[in-house]
């Protein structure tokens, strides 16, 4: 895998970034103890996602969808932020325009600090009634109803503010992320598989605006033979790298 060198040509163009936008997924909170998706010992490799995170699956068994998103609500509130989440607190200083686009729903970027996070699949703090949209804390709904998803007023069930396979992204949290990935000069696509989409779309849309695009994950992706730098390592040794910096921390 590649060296954690950053060549001078990527770091003069990370020095002349004007407008820098991180992309991040399930592999920034690995090194916080929370299990990916996809890869060894990921979620789906141990479960079914067609029966956990799907309208269909809620529909046909409410308290089972409940009961899994009360476990991860517990991890990722167990869990504590890591260095790669603070390093892109810095990273927000650094540049005239950033963007943190996550597809992460576990809060660990606000946690350890990040502002104006892009949540592009939703989040795990917040519980949303299926009928009418009303909102209130996960924590506090899980408390309330542990088994199954507590009643709204309405007659609808409380379910996690994530966003489900099959299900639409927020438009407008879409639409600013693309616009931000469409005008950037800088993209640092940072623990994802980059295989779900229209999340992944974004680093296309980096590339084509003539982006340096530069992947930090130990394994390859789809896009990595199309990046400007592969840093092969995990995110808390090689993201704390300063882009103004030679050689990556760590
Ligand atoms: N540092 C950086 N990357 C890591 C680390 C680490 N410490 N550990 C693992 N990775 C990489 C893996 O090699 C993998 O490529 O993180 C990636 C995680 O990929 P996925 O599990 O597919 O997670 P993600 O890309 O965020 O998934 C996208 O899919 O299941 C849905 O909605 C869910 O948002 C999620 C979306």
């Amino acid at each position: 895998m590649e060296t954690l060198e950053i060549p001078e040509p990527i770091r003069e163009r990370c020095r002349s970034a004007r407008r820098a936008v991180v992309f991040s997924g399930a592999g920034v909170s690995r090194e916080s103890g929370l299990d990916t998706f996809r890869g060894a010992g990921g979620l789906w490799e141990r479960m079914r996602p067609e029966e956990l995170a799907t309208p269909e699956a809620f529909r046909a068994d409410p308290g089972k969808v409940w009961r899994w998103y009360a476990w991860r609500w517990k991890t990722a509130a167990g869990a504590q932020p890591n260095p790669a989440h603070y390093a892109l607190v810095r990273w927000e200083t650094l540049f005239p325009a950033f963007h943190l686009i996550t597809q992460n729903v576990d809060g660990l970027h606000a946690r350890a600090g990040s502002r104006g996070v892009l949540e592009l699949h939703g989040t795990l703090l917040t519980a949303r009634c299926h009928r009418c949209g009303r909102q209130r804390d996960m924590g506090e709904a899980i408390a309330a109803s542990p088994e199954k998803p507590p009643a709204c007023d309405c007659g609808g069930l409380f379910r996690p503010a994530v966003v489900w396979f099959g299900e639409n992204l927020d438009p407008e949290v879409l639409s600013q992320a693309q616009e931000e990935a469409a005008r950037c000069d800088l993209f640092l696509s940072v623990g994802t598989s980059s295989t779900v989409y229209p999340a992944a779309g974004l680093i296309e849309l980096a590339q084509r605006a003539g982006a340096c695009v530069i992947e930090v994950n130990p394994e390859p992706t789809p896009f990595s033979r199309r990046m400007d730098l592969c840093l092969g390592a995990p995110a808390g040794v090689a993201v704390p790298f300063s882009p103004r910096r030679s050689r990556a921390a760590g």
